[in-house]
Protein backbone atom coordinates (compact mmCIF):
# COMPACT_ATOMS: atom_id res chain seq x y z
CA UNK A 1 0.00 0.00 0.00
CA UNK A 2 1.28 3.26 -1.03
CA UNK A 3 0.84 5.47 1.77
CA UNK A 4 4.35 6.21 2.28
CA UNK A 5 4.70 3.77 5.69
CA UNK A 6 6.66 0.55 6.44
CA UNK A 7 8.80 1.05 3.25
CA UNK A 8 10.91 -0.84 4.88
CA UNK A 9 9.49 -4.12 6.61
CA UNK A 10 7.89 -2.90 10.30
CA UNK A 11 9.47 -4.11 13.42
CA UNK A 12 8.33 -3.99 17.09
CA UNK A 13 6.18 -6.10 19.55
CA UNK A 14 2.79 -7.64 19.47
CA UNK A 15 0.92 -9.66 21.97
CA UNK A 16 -1.26 -12.25 20.80
CA UNK A 17 1.38 -15.41 20.97
CA UNK A 18 2.77 -14.61 24.29
CA UNK A 19 0.00 -13.79 26.03
CA UNK A 20 -2.85 -14.66 24.00
CA UNK A 21 -6.28 -14.04 25.52
CA UNK A 22 -5.60 -13.55 28.85
CA UNK A 23 -8.16 -11.41 30.74
CA UNK A 24 -7.43 -12.46 34.26
CA UNK A 25 -6.66 -9.53 35.75
CA UNK A 26 -7.29 -10.61 39.11
CA UNK A 27 -5.39 -13.55 39.64
CA UNK A 28 -3.15 -13.11 37.33
CA UNK A 29 -2.32 -9.29 36.86
CA UNK A 30 1.54 -9.47 35.38
CA UNK A 31 0.28 -11.31 32.28
CA UNK A 32 -3.02 -10.21 31.37
CA UNK A 33 -4.26 -8.27 28.83
CA UNK A 34 -4.19 -4.73 30.03
CA UNK A 35 -3.27 -1.16 29.73
CA UNK A 36 -0.09 -1.81 32.18
CA UNK A 37 1.17 -4.75 29.94
CA UNK A 38 1.71 -2.33 26.97
CA UNK A 39 3.05 -0.33 29.05
CA UNK A 40 5.45 -2.25 30.54
CA UNK A 41 6.74 -3.26 26.98
CA UNK A 42 7.04 0.51 26.09
CA UNK A 43 9.17 1.07 28.66
CA UNK A 44 11.14 -1.94 27.31
CA UNK A 45 11.34 -0.79 24.13
CA UNK A 46 12.40 2.65 24.81
CA UNK A 47 15.42 1.92 27.46
CA UNK A 48 16.52 -1.32 26.99
CA UNK A 49 17.95 -0.72 23.38
CA UNK A 50 14.98 -2.09 21.22
CA UNK A 51 14.04 1.54 19.56
CA UNK A 52 17.35 2.57 18.44
CA UNK A 53 17.64 -1.01 16.24
CA UNK A 54 13.95 0.35 14.71
CA UNK A 55 11.63 -1.94 17.30
CA UNK A 56 9.11 0.87 17.22
CA UNK A 57 5.73 -0.58 17.12
CA UNK A 58 3.91 -1.67 20.30
CA UNK A 59 0.34 -3.80 19.29
CA UNK A 60 -2.65 -4.83 21.21
CA UNK A 61 -4.16 -7.87 19.65
CA UNK A 62 -7.39 -9.91 20.66
CA UNK A 63 -8.98 -8.88 23.44
CA UNK A 64 -8.20 -5.96 24.53
CA UNK A 65 -12.27 -4.51 23.81
CA UNK A 66 -15.50 -4.39 26.03
CA UNK A 67 -18.15 -7.10 24.82
CA UNK A 68 -20.40 -4.52 23.23
CA UNK A 69 -19.78 -1.41 21.04
CA UNK A 70 -20.55 2.69 23.15
CA UNK A 71 -23.87 4.32 22.93
CA UNK A 72 -22.23 5.71 19.52
CA UNK A 73 -21.68 2.59 18.26
CA UNK A 74 -17.69 2.77 18.59
CA UNK A 75 -15.73 0.40 20.13
CA UNK A 76 -14.28 0.60 23.56
CA UNK A 77 -11.55 -0.81 25.50
CA UNK A 78 -12.71 -3.11 28.48
CA UNK A 79 -12.97 -0.46 31.58
CA UNK A 80 -11.37 -2.71 33.91
CA UNK A 81 -8.14 -3.77 32.04
CA UNK A 82 -7.95 -0.15 30.14
CA UNK A 83 -9.21 1.96 32.73
CA UNK A 84 -7.65 5.45 31.16
CA UNK A 85 -8.41 4.43 27.70
CA UNK A 86 -6.69 3.97 24.15
CA UNK A 87 -5.73 7.95 23.51
CA UNK A 88 -3.86 7.89 27.36
CA UNK A 89 -2.07 4.85 26.17
CA UNK A 90 -1.31 6.05 22.52
CA UNK A 91 0.23 9.22 24.68
CA UNK A 92 1.96 7.03 26.52
CA UNK A 93 4.29 5.49 23.49
CA UNK A 94 4.07 7.96 21.80
CA UNK A 95 5.89 9.94 24.87
CA UNK A 96 8.78 7.36 24.13
CA UNK A 97 9.03 7.67 20.51
CA UNK A 98 7.25 4.49 19.82
CA UNK A 99 3.82 3.53 17.52
CA UNK A 100 0.43 2.03 18.65
CA UNK A 101 -0.85 -0.60 16.90
CA UNK A 102 -4.41 -1.96 17.75
CA UNK A 103 -6.49 -5.17 16.26
CA UNK A 104 -9.71 -5.69 14.99
CA UNK A 105 -11.44 -8.21 13.00
CA UNK A 106 -12.90 -7.91 9.34
CA UNK A 107 -16.85 -9.87 10.07
CA UNK A 108 -19.22 -10.20 13.11
CA UNK A 109 -16.52 -11.35 16.04
CA UNK A 110 -12.79 -11.33 16.42
CA UNK A 111 -11.51 -14.77 17.08
CA UNK A 112 -11.97 -14.40 20.64
CA UNK A 113 -15.33 -13.30 20.39
CA UNK A 114 -15.40 -9.59 20.85
CA UNK A 115 -17.40 -7.26 18.82
CA UNK A 116 -16.00 -7.44 14.98
CA UNK A 117 -15.72 -4.69 12.02
CA UNK A 118 -18.90 -5.34 10.27
CA UNK A 119 -19.00 -3.47 6.88
CA UNK A 120 -21.72 -0.89 8.24
CA UNK A 121 -19.19 -0.26 11.31
CA UNK A 122 -15.70 0.19 8.54
CA UNK A 123 -15.77 4.22 8.34
CA UNK A 124 -16.57 4.38 12.12
CA UNK A 125 -13.96 1.94 13.21
CA UNK A 126 -11.17 3.54 10.99
CA UNK A 127 -12.58 6.70 12.73
CA UNK A 128 -12.19 5.78 16.09
CA UNK A 129 -8.86 4.29 15.92
CA UNK A 130 -7.68 7.86 14.37
CA UNK A 131 -8.98 10.06 16.76
CA UNK A 132 -7.61 7.90 19.58
CA UNK A 133 -3.82 8.44 17.41
CA UNK A 134 -3.42 4.47 16.67
CA UNK A 135 -0.52 4.02 14.22
CA UNK A 136 -1.14 0.56 13.11
CA UNK A 137 -4.62 -2.35 12.74
CA UNK A 138 -4.26 -5.75 12.55
CA UNK A 139 -7.63 -6.68 10.43
CA UNK A 140 -8.75 -10.08 11.58
CA UNK A 141 -10.66 -12.40 9.72
CA UNK A 142 -12.94 -14.35 11.72
CA UNK A 143 -16.60 -14.83 11.36
CA UNK A 144 -16.90 -13.92 8.06
CA UNK A 145 -16.80 -15.53 4.76
CA UNK A 146 -14.98 -14.88 1.37
CA UNK A 147 -17.33 -12.41 -0.50
CA UNK A 148 -17.43 -10.25 3.08
CA UNK A 149 -13.90 -10.31 3.28
CA UNK A 150 -13.40 -8.96 -0.39
CA UNK A 151 -15.75 -5.92 0.31
CA UNK A 152 -14.71 -5.50 3.77
CA UNK A 153 -10.60 -5.04 3.06
CA UNK A 154 -10.39 -2.53 0.29
CA UNK A 155 -13.05 -0.88 2.43
CA UNK A 156 -11.02 -0.56 5.13
CA UNK A 157 -7.81 0.45 3.44
CA UNK A 158 -9.81 3.57 1.90
CA UNK A 159 -11.33 4.30 5.10
CA UNK A 160 -8.45 4.78 7.54
CA UNK A 161 -6.68 6.68 4.28
CA UNK A 162 -10.16 8.88 4.47
CA UNK A 163 -9.09 9.65 8.08
CA UNK A 164 -5.72 11.58 7.24
CA UNK A 165 -3.75 9.91 10.11
CA UNK A 166 -0.91 7.75 8.94
CA UNK A 167 -1.97 3.48 9.66
CA UNK A 168 -0.03 0.88 8.82
CA UNK A 169 -2.21 -1.67 7.71
CA UNK A 170 -2.43 -5.45 8.28
CA UNK A 171 -4.66 -7.44 6.64
CA UNK A 172 -5.07 -11.20 7.79
CA UNK A 173 -7.31 -11.39 4.45
CA UNK A 174 -5.59 -14.21 2.52
CA UNK A 175 -4.69 -16.59 5.64
CA UNK A 176 -7.87 -17.28 5.36
CA UNK A 177 -8.61 -17.70 2.17
CA UNK A 178 -5.47 -20.31 1.82
CA UNK A 179 -2.70 -18.17 0.90
CA UNK A 180 -2.04 -18.56 -2.85
CA UNK A 181 -3.15 -17.43 -6.45
CA UNK A 182 -6.10 -17.71 -7.88
CA UNK A 183 -7.73 -17.32 -4.53
CA UNK A 184 -5.64 -14.70 -3.59
CA UNK A 185 -4.95 -11.58 -5.99
CA UNK A 186 -1.65 -10.31 -4.76
CA UNK A 187 -1.51 -7.17 -7.07
CA UNK A 188 -4.36 -6.35 -5.25
CA UNK A 189 -3.38 -6.51 -1.78
CA UNK A 190 0.18 -4.98 -2.22
CA UNK A 191 -2.60 -1.98 -3.47
CA UNK A 192 -4.67 -2.31 -0.15
CA UNK A 193 -2.18 -3.26 2.57
CA UNK A 194 1.30 -2.97 4.06
CA UNK A 195 1.40 -6.25 4.90
CA UNK A 196 -0.81 -9.41 4.85
CA UNK A 197 -0.62 -12.79 7.32
CA UNK A 198 -0.55 -15.80 4.64
CA UNK A 199 -0.39 -18.58 6.57
CA UNK A 200 -1.42 -20.15 9.53
CA UNK A 201 -0.83 -18.96 13.21
CA UNK A 202 2.80 -19.47 14.80
CA UNK A 203 3.38 -21.25 18.11
CA UNK A 204 5.62 -21.41 20.48
CA UNK A 205 7.42 -24.24 18.91
CA UNK A 206 10.07 -25.71 16.37
CA UNK A 207 7.59 -27.50 14.69
CA UNK A 208 5.65 -24.28 13.91
CA UNK A 209 8.60 -22.35 12.88
CA UNK A 210 9.21 -24.83 10.06
CA UNK A 211 5.68 -25.88 9.07
CA UNK A 212 5.87 -21.84 8.37
CA UNK A 213 9.17 -21.72 6.91
CA UNK A 214 8.47 -24.79 4.35
CA UNK A 215 5.27 -23.38 3.06
CA UNK A 216 6.20 -20.03 1.99
CA UNK A 217 9.73 -21.16 0.39
CA UNK A 218 7.98 -23.96 -1.16
CA UNK A 219 5.74 -21.59 -2.27
CA UNK A 220 7.70 -19.01 -3.08
CA UNK A 221 7.44 -18.64 -7.23
CA UNK A 222 3.67 -16.90 -5.96
CA UNK A 223 4.71 -14.92 -2.86
CA UNK A 224 8.26 -13.57 -3.65
CA UNK A 225 7.13 -11.09 -5.43
CA UNK A 226 4.11 -9.66 -3.93
CA UNK A 227 6.92 -8.50 -1.30
CA UNK A 228 8.43 -4.61 -2.24
CA UNK A 229 9.04 -1.62 0.12
CA UNK A 230 5.25 -0.56 1.63
CA UNK A 231 3.81 -4.54 1.07
CA UNK A 232 4.97 -7.42 2.98
CA UNK A 233 4.06 -11.12 2.89
CA UNK A 234 4.16 -11.72 7.26
CA UNK A 235 5.05 -15.26 7.96
CA UNK A 236 4.03 -13.95 11.56
CA UNK A 237 5.56 -13.04 15.10
CA UNK A 238 9.20 -13.97 15.87
CA UNK A 239 8.90 -16.18 19.30
CA UNK A 240 12.63 -15.97 19.69
CA UNK A 241 12.90 -15.22 23.76
CA UNK A 242 9.96 -17.74 24.83
CA UNK A 243 9.87 -20.85 25.65
CA UNK A 244 10.83 -23.02 23.05
CA UNK A 245 13.67 -22.20 20.95
CA UNK A 246 17.31 -23.58 21.65
CA UNK A 247 20.04 -20.89 20.70
CA UNK A 248 21.09 -22.04 17.25
CA UNK A 249 16.91 -22.21 16.10
CA UNK A 250 16.69 -18.90 17.69
CA UNK A 251 19.08 -17.41 14.93
CA UNK A 252 17.69 -19.42 12.31
CA UNK A 253 13.88 -17.67 12.73
CA UNK A 254 15.90 -14.66 12.71
CA UNK A 255 18.11 -15.55 10.09
CA UNK A 256 15.28 -16.65 8.00
CA UNK A 257 12.91 -13.56 8.55
CA UNK A 258 15.07 -11.44 7.68
CA UNK A 259 15.83 -13.68 4.29
CA UNK A 260 12.01 -13.13 3.61
CA UNK A 261 12.18 -9.49 4.65
CA UNK A 262 9.31 -10.29 7.05
CA UNK A 263 7.98 -8.06 9.39
CA UNK A 264 9.74 -8.26 12.69
CA UNK A 265 7.20 -8.59 15.60
CA UNK A 266 8.71 -9.99 18.42
CA UNK A 267 5.59 -11.96 20.55
CA UNK A 268 7.95 -12.51 24.16
CA UNK A 269 8.08 -10.85 27.64
CA UNK A 270 10.72 -8.26 27.19
CA UNK A 271 10.41 -7.68 31.18
CA UNK A 272 12.51 -10.95 31.73
CA UNK A 273 14.06 -11.74 27.91
CA UNK A 274 17.41 -13.60 28.37
CA UNK A 275 20.57 -12.04 27.50
CA UNK A 276 20.95 -14.66 24.75
CA UNK A 277 17.78 -14.66 23.57
CA UNK A 278 18.19 -10.43 22.90
CA UNK A 279 21.40 -10.46 21.54
CA UNK A 280 19.70 -12.60 18.76
CA UNK A 281 17.05 -10.06 18.22
CA UNK A 282 19.04 -7.24 18.41
CA UNK A 283 22.09 -8.32 15.84
CA UNK A 284 22.37 -5.13 13.89
CA UNK A 285 23.92 -7.23 10.95
CA UNK A 286 20.79 -9.13 10.31
CA UNK A 287 18.43 -6.60 11.34
CA UNK A 288 20.13 -4.37 8.30
CA UNK A 289 19.50 -6.95 6.30
CA UNK A 290 15.78 -7.63 6.92
CA UNK A 291 15.83 -3.99 6.59
CA UNK A 292 17.29 -3.10 3.17
CA UNK A 293 15.73 -0.56 1.68
CA UNK A 294 15.28 -2.16 -2.02
CA UNK A 295 13.06 -4.53 -0.20
CA UNK A 296 13.22 -7.49 -2.48
CA UNK A 297 11.99 -10.71 -0.25
CA UNK A 298 14.49 -13.71 -0.72
CA UNK A 299 14.52 -17.30 -1.63
CA UNK A 300 15.95 -20.77 -1.68
CA UNK A 301 18.04 -21.56 -3.79
CA UNK A 302 18.80 -25.48 -2.61
CA UNK A 303 17.77 -28.17 -0.79
CA UNK A 304 20.45 -30.72 -0.70
CA UNK A 305 19.71 -34.56 0.70
CA UNK A 306 21.97 -33.85 3.24
CA UNK A 307 19.15 -31.79 4.95
CA UNK A 308 21.29 -28.56 4.15
CA UNK A 309 18.89 -25.61 2.44
CA UNK A 310 21.03 -22.37 1.10
CA UNK A 311 18.72 -18.83 0.65
CA UNK A 312 19.77 -16.03 -0.42
CA UNK A 313 18.13 -12.64 -0.41
CA UNK A 314 19.85 -9.45 -2.68
CA UNK A 315 20.46 -6.14 -1.12
CA UNK A 316 21.73 -2.85 -1.77
CA UNK A 317 24.53 -1.75 -3.58
CA UNK A 318 25.41 -4.70 -4.89
CA UNK A 319 25.38 -7.05 -1.66
CA UNK A 320 23.60 -10.29 -0.74
CA UNK A 321 22.44 -12.28 2.03
CA UNK A 322 23.28 -16.27 2.08
CA UNK A 323 21.63 -18.55 5.15
CA UNK A 324 22.76 -22.27 5.47
CA UNK A 325 20.46 -24.08 7.00
CA UNK A 326 20.49 -27.39 8.65
CA UNK A 327 17.74 -29.50 9.22
CA UNK A 328 19.51 -32.37 10.77
CA UNK A 329 19.63 -33.65 14.05
CA UNK A 330 22.75 -35.06 14.69
CA UNK A 331 26.44 -33.05 14.67
CA UNK A 332 27.39 -29.68 12.81
CA UNK A 333 27.69 -30.82 9.63
CA UNK A 334 30.34 -29.37 7.46
CA UNK A 335 28.80 -27.95 3.51
CA UNK A 336 30.83 -27.44 0.98
CA UNK A 337 30.64 -25.23 -1.63
CA UNK A 338 31.62 -22.41 -3.42
CA UNK A 339 30.24 -19.00 -4.78
CA UNK A 340 30.55 -20.06 -8.17
CA UNK A 341 27.67 -22.82 -7.67
CA UNK A 342 25.57 -20.56 -5.71
CA UNK A 343 25.02 -18.49 -9.10
CA UNK A 344 27.96 -15.96 -7.81
CA UNK A 345 29.73 -13.84 -11.15
CA UNK A 346 33.30 -13.96 -11.08
CA UNK A 347 35.14 -12.24 -8.56
CA UNK A 348 36.49 -11.74 -5.06
CA UNK A 349 33.83 -11.02 -2.29
CA UNK A 350 34.13 -9.68 1.29
CA UNK A 351 32.09 -11.68 3.44
CA UNK A 352 30.71 -10.92 7.17
CA UNK A 353 29.32 -13.46 9.21
CA UNK A 354 26.26 -12.67 10.92
CA UNK A 355 26.21 -14.42 14.47
CA UNK A 356 29.66 -15.09 15.21
CA UNK A 357 30.22 -11.23 13.92
CA UNK A 358 32.95 -11.76 12.27
CA UNK A 359 34.98 -10.74 8.95
CA UNK A 360 36.02 -13.96 6.90
CA UNK A 361 39.10 -13.76 4.51
CA UNK A 362 38.56 -12.71 0.77
CA UNK A 363 36.67 -15.25 -0.85
CA UNK A 364 37.12 -15.73 -5.24
CA UNK A 365 33.89 -17.17 -6.65
CA UNK A 366 35.64 -20.43 -7.48
CA UNK A 367 37.44 -20.89 -4.41
CA UNK A 368 35.86 -24.08 -2.74
CA UNK A 369 34.66 -23.00 0.91
CA UNK A 370 33.31 -25.13 4.03
CA UNK A 371 30.40 -24.03 6.53
CA UNK A 372 29.66 -25.74 9.98
CA UNK A 373 26.34 -25.86 10.06
CA UNK A 374 24.76 -26.76 13.89
CA UNK A 375 21.94 -28.86 13.95
CA UNK A 376 18.18 -26.53 13.47
CA UNK A 377 21.09 -23.80 13.07
CA UNK A 378 22.40 -21.53 10.60
CA UNK A 379 25.36 -19.39 9.06
CA UNK A 380 24.67 -16.36 7.87
CA UNK A 381 26.88 -13.90 5.62
CA UNK A 382 26.49 -10.90 4.55
CA UNK A 383 28.97 -10.88 1.18
CA UNK A 384 29.63 -8.39 -1.62
CA UNK A 385 31.93 -7.84 -4.21
CA UNK A 386 35.68 -6.70 -2.83
CA UNK A 387 36.21 -4.56 -5.62
CA UNK A 388 33.76 -1.99 -4.01
CA UNK A 389 35.76 -1.40 -1.47
CA UNK A 390 34.09 2.07 -0.29
CA UNK A 391 31.64 -0.08 1.31
CA UNK A 392 34.23 -1.42 4.09
CA UNK A 393 32.48 1.34 6.74
CA UNK A 394 29.61 0.41 6.47
CA UNK A 395 30.27 -3.23 7.00
CA UNK A 396 32.34 -2.19 10.15
CA UNK A 397 28.79 -0.54 11.56
CA UNK A 398 27.75 -4.27 12.11
CA UNK A 399 30.57 -5.12 14.72
CA UNK A 400 29.37 -4.09 17.97
C1 LIG B 1 -5.99 -15.22 14.56
C2 LIG B 1 -4.75 -14.47 14.16
O1 LIG B 1 -4.14 -15.07 13.06
C3 LIG B 1 -3.80 -14.40 15.34
O2 LIG B 1 -2.61 -13.76 14.97
C4 LIG B 1 -4.47 -13.68 16.48
O3 LIG B 1 -4.73 -12.34 16.10
C5 LIG B 1 -5.77 -14.38 16.87
N1 LIG B 1 -6.63 -14.60 15.70
C6 LIG B 1 -6.52 -13.57 17.89
O4 LIG B 1 -7.75 -14.13 18.20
Amino acid sequence: LDNGLMRTPPMGWLAWERFRCDIDCQNDPYNCISEQLFMDMADRLSEDGWKELGYVYVNIDDCWSSKDRDAQGRLQPDPKRFPRGIPHLAQYVHDRGLKLGIYGDMGTLTCGGYPGTTLDKIETDAQTFADWGIDMLKLDGCYSNSSYQEQGYPMMSKALNATGRPIGYSCSWPAYQGGLPPKVNYTLLGQICNLWRNYDDIQDSWDSVMGIVDWFFDNQDALQPAAAPGQWNDPDMLIIGDFSLSLDQSRAQMALWSIMAAPLFMSNDLRTISSAARSVLQNKAVISINQDPLGIQGRRLLKEKSGIQVFQRPLSKGASALVFFSRRSDMPYRYTTSLKTLGYQPGVFEVFDVFSEQRLPELKDSTQFTVSINPSGVVMWYIYPAADRWKEAEFEGFSK
